[in-house]
């Protein structure tokens, strides 16, 4: 079992990332088990396609312990699934006192974690990922949140884990499409601060759920995300910091939004953001030359897109990346790579900002200054 830590002082938390050990271990070994023993009111939200998979397998680890089902995708992470979970506590019976296991993708973590950070003012929940996109990145760091109509992750609230037990074998029933999607923030990491990743995943052939690598594959990443958490917990460091993790997603945020949440799956959104966020970075200046193609040969050779499948309003495109989160005194704010393995946050100048209609054509947008935002 590979064992981190997430160092927070008296926040800190354990990873553990099993293969061969059983879910059980494995939750034992991220502390559940002490929360169970303690005598505490526990309660878990699983992804419906998880408790049709591994029921059996659940019911074996968990016991009693009750558990709400929901089904995973972009559509339930919303205020509407959120009452329903805090409705779920409450008639549980849940006290402060009491904990949250989130098993699933990262849609259920963040709609889970964010139950748990305002239930009562907030109660201890554990991360219990079951996709590679969650394993890797957002089971980790405390971004708890959902959705709202005009924007993604706009609701929302830092609430670090009290663990996060990745058990690997759920990953065998992952569609490959999804695994796919996970790979994108795989190829992030090695963007923004591990060329050597990189350079193993642009060699290495397309992995599953099987592959030997994968267990190193998904710690490495934890790793990395570790580091960055506890060196910057709620992305307020005036260089780089947190904020690096979200190489990619200004423009993916975007798609999501514009196409519609669940048009694209996020990862889908985010493999098109990182060939976006390269082509410009290179053709401002900002890339060493290349990155841009090797960047978009990666994410094609993971099986994923590269470029908008089909053309959504340019100016709702703009209009949405307008609404991200790293904007401030409205200008946008980008991550962008410099090389593959370094990465920065630059503000984009005003003719840059106009520019970034004319990339979107060039990666499928259309209908320039049509659109709801009109
Ligand atoms: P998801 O949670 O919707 O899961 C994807 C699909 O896989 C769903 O249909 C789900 O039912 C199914 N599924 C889950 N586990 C399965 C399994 N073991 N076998 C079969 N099917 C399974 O999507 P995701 O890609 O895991 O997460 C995307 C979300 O994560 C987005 O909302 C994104 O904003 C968020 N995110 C958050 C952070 C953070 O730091 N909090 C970081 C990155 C992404
Ligand atoms: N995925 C972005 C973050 O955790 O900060």
């Amino acid at each position: 079992m590979e064992a981190l830590t997430v160092a927070l002082a008296d926040r800190s938390y354990p990873i553990r990332i099993g293969q061969e050990e059983s879910l059980a271990s494995v939750l034992e070994a991220a502390g559940v088990g002490d929360a169970r023993r303690s005598g505490r009111r526990g309660a878990a939200v699983v992804d419906a396609a998880v408790e049709e998979h591994h029921g059996a397998t659940l019911a074996s680890a968990l016991g009693d312990l009750p558990r709400l089902t929901l089904r995973g995708g972009e559509s339930s992470k919303d205020l509407a699934h959120t009452e329903q979970v805090l409705d779920f506590l409450s008639a549980e019976g849940l006290e402060r006192s009491g904990f949250l296991l989130a098993i699933g993708g990262g849609v259920i973590g963040d709609l889970a974690g964010f139950a748990a950070a305002v239930y009562l003012r907030g109660i201890d929940y554990y991360q219990v990922p079951t996709t590679l996109l969650a394993m890797v990145d957002s089971s980790v760091g405390g971004k708890t949140g959902v959705n709202l109509a005009s924007g993604k992750n706009l609701v929302g609230a830092f609430l670090q884990p009290r663990g996060v037990a990745a058990w690997l074998p759920f990953l065998r029933t992952l569609p490959e499409r999804e695994f796919a999607a996970g790979m994108a923030e795989v190829l992030k990491y090695g963007l923004l601060g591990d060329s050597g990743l990189f350079h193993q995943l642009e060699r290495g052939g397309r992995l599953h759920a099987g592959a030997g690598p994968l267990a190193g594959i998904v710690a490495r990443c934890c790793r990395r995300k570790a580091e960055i958490v506890a060196a910057d917990e709620q992305e307020t460091a005036r260089e780089g910091g947190r904020a690096l993790l979200n190489l990619g997603h200004t423009f993916a945020h975007a798609i999501e939004n514009t196409a519609g949440y669940g048009t694209y799956l996020h990862g889908e959104a985010v493999a098109i953001g990182l060939c976006m966020a390269a082509r410009f970075a290179e053709e401002t200046g900002r890339a060493r030359a290349g990155t841009a193609d090797r960047t978009t040969a990666a994410v094609a050779g993971h099986g994923l897109p590269t470029r908008l499948r089909s053309p959504l309003p340019t100016a709702d495109l703009l209009a949405a990346m307008r609404k991200d989160k790293k904007v401030r005194d409205r200008r946008l704010r980008l991550v962008l790579p410099e090389d593959l393995g370094v990465a920065r946050v630059v503000v984009a100048g005003e003719e840059e900002e106009e520019r970034l209609g004319t990339l979107w054509e060039e990666f499928g947008a259309g209908d320039h200054g049509i659109g709801k935002s009109g």
